[in-house]
This record gives structure tokens, C-alpha cells and sequence, in this order.
């Protein structure tokens, strides 16, 4: 048996030419019409009495390649842009990311940047709780359905990442070079700053809301320490209070780029009773306090006294 909940499930989609989902069948839109229309107050109440008494589990590992691509072109825009002022620059830049299951969203991310900032040296750092995602996320080879069970797969992405050998989806050598995956548990603070801090880029995503929320807590304040000077944080995927919060109080200043696309792209991987899943999140609701921070999945650091902002650091 093995020790994580693993997602047979995945079934194969179409492919798009675009960068915007094929729409959902008549059945899920009158869903998600109604779930987050008129019946939106009972599903905030059951999702937060959800949250209260659910029991979490590190043992989920849902994933998928390309899954918010508005979020990886604000990356490739104005993230790189603020972490590198004047350019490329000479020194590589390591992008540390934990969380990665099965290696889906680092190879994305690897990806993405190869072919949008063709300049930029980078090498990221992956790791997981789990030693068996650790092998599958070292191995690079998939099934078409882990490959293309997400809504926003395109044709363009596929031949970018991939060689097709047989049935599988192999990681070209030229992405898989850029990543390296070893075993790190997020709650293991001091370990995770000896082995990967400081860095300019730290990605947690999709994790964070498979925590209790003590553990949640910490693991943030174990991220944030990772943190270099000039970096910025990923992190989608966990309790909105709690984001707006612990971002807030690090003095953490969101990218307001596509902050609504954004977070309805993460909302495309759960059902349409989000409010029945802990990791669930209500839709865009503008009237919220300082929605652009509570709903934002990218933050930069606080720059220290030494830095003096540049043109770079605008539009964020
Ligand atoms: C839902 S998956 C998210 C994968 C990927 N980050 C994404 O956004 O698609 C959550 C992953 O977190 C890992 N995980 C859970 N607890 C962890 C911990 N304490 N430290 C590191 N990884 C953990 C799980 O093994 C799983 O692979």
C-alpha cells in the first residue's frame, strides 16, 4: 500500500489551442451558478464549519501541469521583473519549491520560464514530504491522463515539456536538467533554512490548506524565514484569513496582477460544492476586506533599507 491518496482518478481532457478553459458542462455551470450565487451564505457557513472539525491529512497530492497559467505569466512578468531589477544578471537564480507531489508543478514552472525569459539562469530546488512522490517527481514520466487531466492544458505546452515515447510523457532533458527533487518536510524548520535558505523564491502551493492551522502557521513562518532580501513568496492553496493575515503581519505586498483570473484558476480543480472540501475556497467576492491581499497568491518581501525600489518594483 502505498503511503500517499493517489489520484486514479485523473482522466484525460482535451487539449486547447488557447489559454482559456473549454467550458464546463451545462450540469457543473448550473452548479457553480448556484453555489456561488444565491446560495453562497450557506456554502461560506458549511465551508467554515467544515474547516472547524475536518481532520487534516498530509496524505493528498492532487496536482497537475499548467494549472493556473495567468499565475505563471505574472511569474515570468512582473515576479522575475522585481527580483531582477537590472536584468538577467550573472547569478543563477534558485527558486526553492516544497510541496511538489509528483513533480508536475516545478516541471511547469521550469517550463514556463525556459521559454518566456529565455535570459534567466534559474535552477529549482523541489522537494516533498513523501519519499515515493520524491522517485515519481525524479523520474519525469507520465501517463496522458496525469499529463492532461487539467483544464488548461495547451498544445504549445505539451511539445515545449514533453517527448512522447509510447504512451508516456516524457520531460524534456533541457527542463528536467533545470530541477532537482529530494525529501524535506515543510514543518522542519530549521532543516529547511540549512538546506535551502536564503532564497529569492520560495513556492508552496496547494499545501498550506491540507494543514491544521497551528501547523499552518508555522510552516509559513518557516517559509517567510527562507526568504532572501529581495524574494517573493508563491503560495496558493490555503485558509484565506489566515493568508491575509500571516502576509499582512510579515509585511509581505501582493502582485495585484490577474489577482481575480488567478484565484478562479485554482478554484477550476475543485468541485462545484467547494464548500464540501477542505481545501475549497469561496469565489472572487470583490466587497471583501482588501480583496487584492486576501485573494493574491503572489507576495514580495519587504525590501530592506539597503534596497532602494526601481522601475521594476512598480505595478505590483
Ligand atoms: C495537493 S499536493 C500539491 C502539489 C503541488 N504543490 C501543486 O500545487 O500542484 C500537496 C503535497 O504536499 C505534500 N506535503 C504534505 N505535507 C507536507 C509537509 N509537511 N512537508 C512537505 N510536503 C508536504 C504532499 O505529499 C503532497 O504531495
Amino acid at each position: 500500500m502505498t503511503e500517499t491518496l493517489d489520484y486514479a482518478d485523473y482522466v484525460a481532457r482535451p487539449v486547447t489551442d488557447g489559454d482559456r478553459a473549454p467550458a464546463a458542462g451545462l450540469g457543473e455551470r448550473a452548479l457553480r451558478t448556484l453555489y456561488d450565487g444565491p446560495l453562497l451564505p450557506y456554502a461560506l457557513l458549511r465551508h467554515r464549519l467544515l474547516l472547524r472539525r475536518c481532520r487534516h491529512t498530509d496524505r493528498h497530492t492532487y496536482t497537475a501541469f499548467l494549472r493556473s497559467p495567468a499565475q505563471l505569466r505574472l511569474l515570468a512578468g512582473p515576479v522575475i521583473d522585481f527580483l531582477r531589477p537590472g536584468g538577467a544578471g550573472d547569478d543563477r537564480l534558485d527558486i526553492v519549491l516544497v510541496a511538489c507531489s509528483n513533480g508536475a508543478e516545478a516541471y511547469t514552472i521550469a517550463s514556463w520560464l525556459h521559454r518566456h525569459r529565455p535570459e534567466l539562469d534559474f535552477r529549482i530546488r523541489a522537494s516533498d514530504l513523501h519519499p515515493e512522490m520524491v522517485a515519481r517527481a525524479r523520474a519525469a514520466r507520465y501517463s496522458a491522463a496525469e499529463v492532461l487531466h487539467g483544464p488548461f492544458m495547451t498544445r504549445a505546452f505539451l511539445s515545449d515539456t514533453f517527448i512522447e515515447q509510447g504512451a508516456e510523457f516524457v520531460v524534456r532533458p533541457e527542463i528536467r536538467a533545470r530541477v532537482e527533487v529530494e525529501q524535506a518536510d515543510l514543518l522542519d524548520a530549521e532543516r529547511l533554512r540549512a538546506r535551502f535558505g536564503p532564497a529569492p523564491l520560495v513556492v508552496a502551493q496547494n499545501v498550506l490548506f491540507h494543514l491544521p492551522e497551528p501547523a499552518a502557521e508555522r510552516a509559513f513562518a518557516a517559509l517567510t524565514v527562507l526568504l532572501a532580501p529581495r524574494a517573493a513568496l508563491m503560495v496558493a492553496g490555503m485558509n484565506l484569513d489566515l493568508r491575509a493575515r500571516l502576509t499582512a503581519e510579515a509585511g509581505l505586498a501582493p502582485f495585484a496582477q490577474d489577482v481575480r483570473r488567478i484565484h478562479q484558476e485554482g478554484r477550476a480543480h475543485t468541485p462545484p460544492h467547494w464548500w464540501r472540501v477542505p481545501w475549497g475556497a469561496e469565489p472572487y467576492l470583490p466587497l471583501r476586506r482588501d480583496p487584492v491581499r486576501r485573494y493574491a497568491t503572489v507576495y514580495r518581501a519587504p525590501l530592506h533599507d539597503a534596497e532602494t525600489p526601481t522601475r521594476g518594483d512598480a505595478g505590483i
